[in-house]
């Protein structure tokens, strides 16, 4: 237990409100999340998987209503709307929290409230914050057990000091003996709510991942950007990765992508270049402060990966494939007969005998999908087979490469460097991808989407841009990271990759590499600096040359046309947004104009 009194009282108030039947506090024991699994699977939640084939683990079919995050019910309650800015959901923070109050009044009744103190971060890292979740899920302990550093140890750590205070409930009480379902939720009753100033997060009605694992984007992305702000540090949705060449000199890059556009995939990958080693510190957030060196330091703030199953095979992802061997939870894969995991990308044939993320008997000819595209694995980061020897590093590692990117089929080359740290913020602040799976809503359509943060930045877009730009004012110019910009995604006009992607990424990582230690061959273009052809290094690859000149065009016709709808995003920022940014505009049109 604990002495902390605002934790102890803050319990109370809300066991008071919610009404549940038990409070238990989480110790993180082995013993604890066994005896949890055991009672979702007499429940029904959890189906143990074939013990011979994925030891200690479980498959979990969400409600079909519930497979992703909620963007359109996620709320910023910043005192002034201005500040929420309009890359946010704002409400008047009073009045949403009299709405909640009522929500939660007495929604926990029938269920347990869990207590999960937990840390993102090492426990006693400088760079670490602490947290405290009340959840009536036991599926949300399990996976806060496997994503965050949890329990007893961390109310230890505390003792005194501050915590973010997390509530969570599905939102659907029990009356006395009422049959629970297997995935309680609220599903038309959502409510992801966010209280900058406050530091607090409320959270109602779904029980699915960034909704519901409360360290993850709400504590994480959302409340630390406020912190990071403030404070002169960075909160990012960014992988971050270690990359040695073959003379053994090592370096550490971080790369924001949005939802489901590639960073667990690139912060795994296993370089396809003689020599090359690449290891993972983390696959989805990176928390920055600067080190006594006035480099920007990282860590993993988080010790798991909730990551995008679709996909996943041994040859685009092998060390996804092994760290998800044991000990982890499948939510809405597709389970074969003899009780492991498939989905779609898994194998080229799928396995006879499938039964879908609905539960429902399946076959290729069904119509629809084995699993559910936004179907996630949850493995501990230690069985990543390339963990980085200092991922737990208190410290954090020193970032040398920043990479912003994200899917565009046309127009955005493989891969450029910017010219600066204000230009690299420019380029950031224009990031475009088409929308996937990982939010509810349409996808494949082009959205900009700045450092890949629109759905996690807790404040005003303008003045997120404002506080990047500012890193330059808090150390050298040298000591920042150098501003990259790549495409994966890049198609044919009769719609093939033009690029193989996955490993293969290694040789584009390879020249970041070496434009960071001052070598790599580059060509001045008018969005940035451009590998010089033959720069990267396509050895052992079959890729047409017709292609790769393509991948490595600047098209100035195609990035003009594109210029309208950058100014349209900056005016929808407004006036908080940083001159120097349209200035970049202006001047990154006369450079194309001029090309
Ligand atoms: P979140 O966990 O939602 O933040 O996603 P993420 O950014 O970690 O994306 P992830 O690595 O899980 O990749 C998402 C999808 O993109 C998967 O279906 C991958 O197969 C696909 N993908 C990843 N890297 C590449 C690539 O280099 N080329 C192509 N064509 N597809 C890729
Ligand atoms: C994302 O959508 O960027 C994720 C998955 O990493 S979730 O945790 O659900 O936000
Ligand atoms: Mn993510």
């Amino acid at each position: 237990m604990t002495r902390n009194e605002k934790l102890t009282s803050w319990v109370n108030d809300m066991a008071a409100l919610c009404g549940p039947d038990r409070i238990h506090w989480c110790d993180g024991s082995r013993e604890e999340y066994d005896a949890l699994c055991d009672l979702m699977v007499r429940q029904g939640t959890f189906i143990r998987l074939d013990e011979s084939l994925r030891p200690n683990s479980y498959l979990c079919r969400s409600h079909p209503a519930d497979t992703a995050r909620t963007e359109d019910r996620t709320f910023i309650c910043s005192r002034s709307q201005e500040d929420a800015g309009p890359n946010n959901n704002w409400h008047e923070p009073e009045s949403m929290k009299a709405k909640l109050r009522e929500l939660f009044r007495g929604c926990m009744r029938g269920r347990t409230m869990y207590v999960i103190p937990f840390s993102m971060g090492p426990i006693g890292s400088p760079i670490s914050h602490i947290g405290v979740e009340l959840t009536d899920s036991p599926y949300v302990v399990c996976n806060m057990r496997i994503m965050t550093r949890m329990g007893t140890a961390v109310l230890d750590a505390l003792g005194n000091g501050e915590f973010v205070p997390c509530i969570h409930s599905v939102g659907a009480p029990l009356a006395p003996g009422q049959q629970d379902v297997p995935w309680p939720c609220n599903a038309d009753n959502k409510y992801i709510v966010h209280f900058p100033e406050e530091r607090a997060i409320w959270s109602f009605g779904s029980g699915y991942g960034g909704n519901a694992l409360l360290g993850k984007k709400c504590f994480a992305l959302r409340i630390a950007s406020c912190m990071a702000r403030d404070e002169g540090w960075m909160a990012e949705h960014m992988l971050i990765l270690g990359l040695t060449s073959p003379a053994g000199k090592k370096i550490y890059i971080a790369a924001a992508f949005p939802s489901a556009c590639g960073k667990t995939n690139l912060a795994m990958l296993a370089p396809t270049i003689p020599g090359w080693k690449a290891e993972c510190v983390g696959d989805d957030i990176a928390w920055m402060k600067f080190g006594p060196d006035g480099r920007l330091h990282a860590i993993n703030p988080e010790s798991g990966f909730f990551g995008v199953a679709p996909g996943t095979s041994m040859q685009s992802n092998a060390n996804a494939m092994l760290s998800l061997r044991k000990n982890s939870i499948f939510t809405n894969v597709a389970m074969t007969a003899e009780g492991d995991v498939w989905w779609e990308g898994m194998t080229d044939a799928p396995p006879a005998g499938l039964t879908s993320w609905l539960g429902e008997p399946w076959t290729p000819d069904a119509g629809k999908k084995a699993a559910h595209p936004n179907a996630r694995f949850t493995a501990p980061t230690a069985q990543c087979p390339v963990v980085d020897p200092a991922w737990e590093d208190p410290r954090g590692v020193p970032i040398s490469a920043i990479i912003f990117g994200g899917r565009r089929p046309t127009t955005i080359p493989l891969v450029f460097q910017s010219f600066n740290w204000q230009h690299g913020t420019f380029l950031g602040s224009i990031q475009s991808s088409e929308t996937t799976a990982a939010q509810a809503g349409a996808v494949g359509v082009v959205r900009r989407d700045p450092m890949a943060m629109l759905p996690f930045c807790g404040y005003h877009m303008g003045d997120y841009l404002a506080h990047w730009l500012s890193m330059s004012h808090r150390t050298s110019p040298d000591k920042l990271p150098k501003i990259f910009y790549v495409n994966w995604f890049r198609k044919s006009d009769d719609h093939r990759w033009l690029w193989p992607g996955f490993a293969e990424n290694s040789r584009v990582l390879k020249w970041v590499f070496e434009r960071v230690e001052g070598g790599g061959e580059a060509v001045e273009t008018p969005i940035g600096w451009l590998p010089a052809p033959g720069a990267i290094d396509t050895r052992g690859l079959d890729l047409d040359p017709a292609d790769m000149s393509e991948l490595l065009r600047v098209d100035a016709a195609a990035w003009l046309k594109e210029a309208p709808g950058i100014a349209e995003h900056y005016d929808k920022l407004g006036a908080r947004l940083p001159h120097a940014l349209r200035d970049e505009l202006k001047i990154l049109e006369n450079r194309l104009r001029g090309a």
